[in-house]
Formats: structure tokens, C-alpha cells, sequence
């Protein structure tokens, strides 16, 4: 089969729909679910977090995912060049994308140094009784974080470079399906471990006093940053799309899968955090201080916490190259750079950037960044998730709705041939009206305004 199919433009595309869906099923499935969602559901009171998560997947995300595949796939370009396109005084709303794409793979990619990181210790044995301990002294070094963060960084240059059907493609066609069964089988062993109900209870059964403003803001950054709306990933994923995909199936199929893993990931540690007495509260380490701990009641648990860390290393790298992707594809169509040239000074920015962001867990935790009063990493993605991609989001619903035209996108949808649009009339609706609404009041509230109008 030729997997290089070039259109008229010569830019690359997916060798196949199964492929596309993979790969965009690999953009969006990352640590966002695996290590994101646990630890924000564990932060904001467990179920609350969950039910108002499930909420905003169906009515924002869903919606935004269909709108971006829409602009991609009708422009054939870049973010910028895709927004511009369409309205010559939008393309700002695609720089935007792209410059989130940049900070975000900023300290993604220390993260995904982390977890190349668990995979040795793993190996080795390294990780000892004291799961915390080793987990924060190894994040607050100076040196060796930033190794594997260099070693992150470079294979998913290593895959970028490749391009669309060869490289992107073909890695997620393969890691995905992997990673879900595995996610099934440590979400079993934690979910029968002695003591396991009160955080299968935490999880499940939601307790509504404990609900504050602050679960909606961050519920509604973790669907943007787990489905990776808002920025542009879905309009390159889009872009490389032919004419005869029906994208609102595609729609409904990404984001019901990527909500699936988030929950099993959720039954792999939260049942974990209670059973073993940890803090569920207490952040970005949770998974990587609980599920050790899992691994050593399993039978065999030095193999499955080896796989279950390549695993988790594989679908953090799926969503990495479409972070990179992203400011590529730009380079690549915008700025007419070659994409070895793209790839190459892109991803040392994106380094330089994260270095900070890794120095900010040890060295320079005393750093605070003005206005937003946190550390680099804390900055970076509290400005990304919180702020930029439910800006970018906001703005494409407003420039869908009413710039454009609900009608055009539609047309796109329909244009496949034997292709209807089910839900046609509830897109439309969500998009001009509940989407925006919606957004504009979280955004309030994350900018610490709604409290103030509410004259509280
Ligand atoms: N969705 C990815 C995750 O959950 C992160 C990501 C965000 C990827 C934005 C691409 C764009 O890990």
C-alpha cells in the first residue's frame, strides 16, 4: 500500500481512517489521563471532579473536537494558515494555538522524562520503601531530570521528523491498544486490594458539598488538555485528512475513548491512594508515588510495572509529536521552512523552556512568577489548560457561530459522500450558544472575576 500519499500541496497524509483515528486518539490519550486526571480528580474531592468532567466532555468537548477536524480538514493546513484562510483577520486565533503548543510541550516533556525515569527505576529496583521520598528527590535534582527530559525531547523529534504516515502514524496504530489492556489489568489489581472501597467510594460516589467553582475550572481545562482542544492539534490532525472521512463519527469515537482510559486510569490509582494510605490530594506525584506500591502486592510486579510505565512512556510520546506537530506544520506551511529545520529549532525552544519548568521542582521552587503567583511548571500549566485553551476554545466557537458560519462547517461535515450529520442541530446549538456561554463563565471564575461580579 502507499503510505506516503502527498495531496496537491505536497504536505503528507494519513495513510488510512483507522490511522487517523489512532493517531488522534494518541494525541489525545497522554498523561493527561493517566497522570493528570487522577491527581485532579483527587484534588477536587474525587466524584464531584469526575461527574462534572463526564458533563463537559459531552457538551464542550465533543463540540470542539468536530469544530476543529472541520477547519482542518476544509482548509488543509496549518492553525494559523487554516484560521486565516477562512477570515484573513483570524489567523491570531492559530498563532495562539501554537504558541500554547510550545509551552505546553515545555514541561509535557519533563513529565515524560519522569516517566522514562520510572521505567528504569523499575528495572533496576531503585524505588525503595519510601515511595515519596524518592519520587520528590528525584524531581527537585537538578541534573537528572533534565537528562531525561533531554532523552524525552529527542526520540519525539526522532519521530516528527519522519513525518505523517511513516512515523506518527505507525507508532500509535500499535501503542494504543497495548496500553489500554494494561491499563485494565493494574486498574483490576488496585481496585481488589485490601482497603481499595473507600477510594472506589472517593471516586464514585459524589459528594456534593464538596463542590466550589474551582472543580469546574479545572474540570473544564482537563477536557481541553486531555482531548487536546483549543490549540490547534485537531485542525494539523484534521489537515491531513482526504475528503471522505465522516467526522462526526470520528468525533464521537476520540473522545469516548480518551474519557474511557482517563476513568480506568483512575480506577488504577485512586482506590490505590486509600488502600495504601497515601494523600490524594496531594498533586502531581500521585501516580508516580502510588503505583509503585501497586506493583509490589502484584504478582510478577516488576514486569507489569515495566510495561505499565513503557506504556504510559508510548502514549505520552503519541501526544508529544502533536504538540510538536502543531508548531512544525506551522513552520513547515506559514513560514515555508523545511521540516528538518522546523523540527530541529522548535523542539530546542521547547527544551530551553523546560528546563525552567523541571529547575522549578527543586532548585527554583522559590521562583514565582509574577501575576500568576506559582512556579514555572505550576505556571505553565495553569496558563496553558486554564487559560489559553479555553481562550482558543471560546474564540472558535465565537468565529464557528458567527464568523464563518455554522452552515459552512456543516457543509464540510456532509461533503463525504453517503455521509449525514446525526446531530447536526444539537452541534449547532452547543456551538453557538451553550459552548461559549459555558467557557466564558469558567474563564471568569479561573480569572478569580466571578466571585467579584457575584459581589462575593
Ligand atoms: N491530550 C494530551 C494528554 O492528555 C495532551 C495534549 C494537549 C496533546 C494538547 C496535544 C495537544 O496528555
Amino acid at each position: 500500500m502507499d503510505n506516503k500519499v502527498n495531496n496537491q500541496e505536497g504536505r503528507g497524509s494519513w495513510g488510512s481512517s483507522f490511522g487517523f483515528i489512532m493517531a488522534a486518539a494518541g494525541s489525545a490519550v497522554g498523561l493527561g489521563n493517566l497522570w493528570k486526571f487522577p491527581y485532579l480528580a483527587g484534588k477536587n474531592g474525587g466524584a464531584v471532579f469526575v461527574v462534572a468532567y463526564l458533563l463537559i466532555v459531552v457538551l464542550v468537548g465533543f463540540t470542539m473536537m468536530l469544530g476543529e477536524m472541520i477547519i482542518g480538514r476544509k482548509t488543509q493546513l496549518d492553525p494559523y494558515g487554516a484560521y486565516k484562510k477562512l477570515n484573513k483577520n483570524w489567523g491570531f486565533l492559530g498563532s495562539i494555538g501554537i504558541l500554547t503548543a510550545f509551552l505546553i510541550l515545555s514541561y509535557y516533556s519533563v513529565v515524560g522524562g519522569w516517566v522514562i525515569k520510572y521505567i528504569v527505576a523499575t528495572v533496576t529496583g531503585k524505588i525503595g520503601a519510601d515511595k515519596a521520598a524518592y519520587f520528590t528527590g528525584f524531581i527537585g535534582g537538578s541534573v537528572e531530570p533534565l537528562i531525561y527530559h533531554g532523552i524525552f525531547m529527542v526520540l519525539t523529534v526522532a519521530i516528527v521528523i519522519k513525518g505523517i504516515s511513516d512515523g506518527i502514524e505507525k507508532a500509535s496504530k500499535f501503542m494504543m491498544p497495548a496500553l489500554l489492556v494494561m491499563l485494565i489489568v493494574v486498574a483490576i489489581r488496585s481496585v481488589t486490594l485490601n482497603g481499595a472501597s473507600a477510594g472506589l467510594s472517593y471516586y464514585l460516589k459524589p459528594d456534593f458539598s464538596k463542590f466550589r467553582p474551582s472543580v469546574l475550572v479545572d474540570a473544564l481545562g482537563q477536557v481541553f488538555f486531555s482531548l487536546s482542544l483549543g490549540m490547534g492539534a485537531l485542525i494539523t490532525y484534521g489537515s491531513y485528512l482526504k475528503g471522505d472521512e465522516n467526522l462526526e463519527k470520528n468525533a464521537l469515537i476520540i473522545p469516548s475513548l480518551d474519557t474511557a482510559v482517563a476513568l480506568l486510569a483512575g480506577f488504577a490509582v485512586l482506590p490505590a491512594v486509600f488502600a495504601f494510605g497515601f494523600e490524594p490530594s496531594q498533586g502531581p506525584g500521585l501516580m508516580f508515588i502510588t503505583l509503585p506500591a501497586v506493583f509490589e502486592v502484584m504478582p510478577f510486579g516488576t514486569i507489569f510495572g515495566i510495561i505499565f510505565f513503557v506504556l504510559v512512556f508510548f502514549a505520552a510520546l503519541t501526544s508529544a509529536i502533536s504538540l510538536l506537530e502543531v508548531a512544525v506544520a506551522y513552520c513547515i506551511d506559514s513560514l515555508k521552512w523545511t521540516r528538518i529545520k522546523a523540527v530541529s529549532i522548535a523542539s530546542t525552544l521547547m527544551f530551553i523552556i523546560g528546563i525552567f519548568a523541571s529547575l522549578s521542582m527543586g532548585p527554583m521552587a522559590d521562583v514565582h512568577i509574577p501575576l500568576f503567583n506559582r512556579g514555572v511548571f505550576d505556571t505553565l500549566d495553569f496558563f496553558t489548560s486554564n487559560i489559553l485553551m479555553p481562550i482558543g476554545g471560546f474564540l472558535m466557537a465565537i468565529f464557528i457561530g458567527y464568523i464563518w458560519g455554522v452552515d459552512e462547517a456543516i457543509a464540510e461535515v456532509k461533503k463525504s459522500p453517503g455521509v449525514k450529520f446525526k446531530l447536526e442541530k444539537f452541534w449547532t446549538i452547543l456551538i453557538k450558544y451553550v459552548v461559549p456561554f459555558a467557557i466564558f463563565i469558567v474563564l471568569l471564575s479561573s480569572l478569580g472575576l466571578l466571585d467579584k461580579i457575584l459581589g462575593k
